[in-house]
Formats: C-alpha cells, structure tokens, sequence
C-alpha cells in the first residue's frame, strides 16, 4: 500500500491548515481566531463571535451594527419556503427538518448558490445566518402544532429567536433577559471547534465544489448523531433514564463500564479533550447561575453534578482521561428554557453554523485544498473468478 496509512476516524491525519479555531486538548485550550474563550463567554456576543469566525477580525462598532442590520432585515422566509416547512411531517425529528430546509435553500435562493461567485457566497452567508434562527424556530412550532411567528426585526438576533420559538412565554423582562443572555453564551460556546465531524463533513463536500447550502445541510445531517451534536439530547435522555430507576448514579456507571452493555457515559470523553473541556466549565457556572434561581435544587442538575463527580473519582474514567464535555450541562439549561430535548440538537446547529460557513469559505480560498478523497487498505477477497 506505499504511502498508504491506516487511520480510522482520522484521528491522526491534518487534512487541511486553517487559521480559525486552535486548540490545545492535553491543556483544554480553545482559541477562535487566537481569542481564549473565556474572554468571548466573558466579553462578547455570538454575533460578534460569527463576524469574528467568518471574517477572521472582530467587527469594530460600526461593523457590527452593519452586520446585525443587515441579519436582522434578511430574517424573513420568502412565502413558498413557509409553505414547504409547513408541509413537512410534524413528528419528524426537528433536526431532520432543519437539514431538508437548508438544503433547500439553494433551489429557493437559486441566485445565490452559485460556490464559484464571491458575491453569491457573501449572499449565502448572510442568508443562512439571517434564516437559521426564523427557521429553526419555524420548524419548532410546526412540530408542536403551533401557529409561526414572524420575525420582528426590532429585537436582536437571539432575543427574537427566543420569541420566535415561545412567543414571549417567559412574562418577566428580567427572566427574557437571562435567557437571551444564556443562549448568546451557548451559541459562542458551540460556534466552531476546529475539524469535528460536522465541520470535517461540510469541508469534505464542499471539497468537490459543491455549493454552500448543500454542503451546511450535510453539516447538520452529521452533526444529528449521538456521538456529536446529537449527545447533547442523549445526556438528557440518560440523566430521565436514572431519575426514573431511583437515582442511583453507581449503579449506572457499573453499566458504562461494563464494555458488553454499550452503554456510554454521554457528554463525557472527546477526541481532542484529554482534560476538561473549557467549554464544559462555562457551561457548568451557567446552569449553576440559571437553576440556583430557583427555589427546589432542580432535580436533574443535581443528578448531573452527582454523576460527574462520582465518574472523576473512578479510575475507569481517569485512566481513559474521559472529562464532562460541552454537551454535559448545556441540556439542563435548555430544559430549563423550556426547550424539548428534540430541539438541543438544532440549537447546536444554531451556534455551529459561523464556524461551518468559516470553514466552507476558508477552504475555497485555499490553494492547497484538493477534492477528499480518502484512501484505504483493502482487506476483501482477491481476484475469484465468477464461472467458479
Ligand atoms: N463512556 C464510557 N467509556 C468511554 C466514553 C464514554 N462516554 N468515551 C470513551 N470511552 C472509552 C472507550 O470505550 C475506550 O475504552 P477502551 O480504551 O477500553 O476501549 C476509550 O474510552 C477511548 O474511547 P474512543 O471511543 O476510542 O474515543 P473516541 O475519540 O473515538 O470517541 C467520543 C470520542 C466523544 C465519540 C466518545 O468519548 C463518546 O462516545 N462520548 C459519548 C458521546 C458524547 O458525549 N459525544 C459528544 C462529544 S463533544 C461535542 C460534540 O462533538 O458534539
């Protein structure tokens, strides 16, 4: 096989070099555009964090406010894409209908789809991140049988995402507020981590020049799986699993470690992480913030923090270097939101989308970049003849 190397998950193979996400996972370091996180959790907002993925500077005021109007004008879904969402199976798993909208976006906006024309590509950005937010929220009340709200561009970009999806349920300003403020900070949380497999898969189809939408719509479909985006609904699942059988955390973690169960540990260990994920602690001081608020300990939090305290005192976990990653708090908090654990996956996508869109554009004005085109070690039967 010459030059040929097996590795599975390409978990040793740099298929590109890229100047938008660093991280240092033996550390728990993570960096967009050379920005620790913590200062963007701290300092700024997702929409900052997006020009900043996308453009590779952060906006100065004036660009911003340009940026944010422009998302904000552009929120609205032309008639027949409402009417196409209108139309899809209400039961269908949200994350399902949220790739079928964005892939359709390139037949509803046939004049922008064109990979090869800069114009286009800057239209499609804007309207994928304009439209995301109007669609996932569409897409939320369709399956619960409600009727859509429009955008109100008077609000900002997370607040009416908020009130596209609930409609202003929450009655306190105050309450609204914190909310906005906690979903702005998952969403720069979740913004881009460098090659994961939704990333990887957007860079691997827009690899044969295909456009943009398409090629975020393969991101969402990959990032759908219980192993990525789709652990955050699974740590939720688990955590209901354990309340519901008594909450007896051990008892569950003797499972995980039975290797013959192929039950895991969901929201823990990470592919680059071999210690704790930073996102992971940000996440944990907000549901910590959000839930103290009220007046019983919220059940599943408290589950939560049992479990992770009970797995990092257990060699099994230490030993494999498995820590709480992003996806171990942020579902709490998007309970608390009073999201459906369905949707915990599409507000995911929501905050993935700048660093997918980055990484489409950075890798189209790539010299290097080439078709993927994995190779493999054939290990099948040899020549048989078919008479034989
Ligand atoms: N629970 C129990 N054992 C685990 C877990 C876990 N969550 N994760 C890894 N291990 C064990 C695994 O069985 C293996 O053990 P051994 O060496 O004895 O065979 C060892 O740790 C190494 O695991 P691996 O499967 O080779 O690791 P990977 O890099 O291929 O997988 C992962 C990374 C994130 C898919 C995996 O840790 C996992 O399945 N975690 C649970 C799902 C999850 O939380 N995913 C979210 C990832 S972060 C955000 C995102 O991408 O969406």
């Amino acid at each position: 096989a010459g030059m040929v190397t097996l590795d599975p998950g390409f978990a040793n193979t740099a298929a590109c070099q890229s100047r938008i996400t660093y991280i240092d996972g033996e550390a728990g370091i993570l960096r967009y555009r050379g920005y620790p996180i913590q200062e963007l959790a701290e300092r700024s907002s997702f929409l900052e964090v997006a020009y900043l993925l996308i453009h590779g500077e952060l906006p100065g005021p004036g660009e911003l406010k340009d940026f944010s109007e422009q998302l904000r004008a552009n929120a609205a879904l032309p008639a027949e894409m409402r009417t196409m969402i209108d139309a899809l199976p209400r039961d269908g798993h949200p994350m399902v209908l949220l790739g079928t909208a964005v892939n359709t976006m390139a037949a509803f906006y046939a004049d922008t789809a064109d990979p090869g024309d800069s114009a286009q590509v800057d239209r499609a950005t804007m309207l994928l991140l304009a439209q995301l937010p109007t669609v996932a929220a569409r897409i939320y009340r369709h399956t619960i049988g409600e009727e859509p709200l429009e955008p109100d561009h008077s609000l900002g970009y997370v607040e009416d995402f908020l009130r596209m999806t609930f409609g202003g349920r929450n009655g306190s300003a105050e309450l609204d507020r914190l909310y906005a403020r906690a979903m702005d900070l998952l969403l720069i949380l979740h913004a881009d981590h460098e090659q994961n497999c939704s990333t990887a898969t957007v860079r691997v189809v827009g690899s044969s020049q295909a456009g943009l939408y398409g090629s975020v719509a393969s991101g969402i479909n990959a990032l759908f799986g219980p192993l990525h985006g789709g652990a955050n609904q699974a740590v939720l699942e688990m955590l209901e699993e354990i309340r519901d059988a008594g909450g007896d955390v051990d008892t569950y973690l003797s499972k995980v470690k039975d290797k013959e169960s192929g039950t895991r540990l969901m929201g823990f260990g990470h592919r680059v992480y071999k210690n704790f994920d930073p996102r992971s602690k940000e996440i944990k001081e907000l549901a910590a913030e959000i839930l103290d608020r009220q007046d019983q300990p919220d059940e599943l939090f408290e589950l939560a923090l049992r479990l992770e305290g009970r797995a990092l005192a257990d060699s099994y976990f230490t030993d494999r270097k498995l820590y709480p990653n992003v996806d171990f708090y942020s579902g709490v908090i998007y309970r608390e939101m009073g999201f459906p654990t369905s949707m915990f996956t599409v507000l995911f996508a929501l905050g993935r989308l700048p660093g997918w869109i980055a990484h489409w554009r950075e890798q189209r004005l790539d010299p290097a970049a080439r078709i993927a085109r994995p190779r493999q070690l054939y290990v099948g039967p040899t020549q048989r003849s078919y008479a034989g």
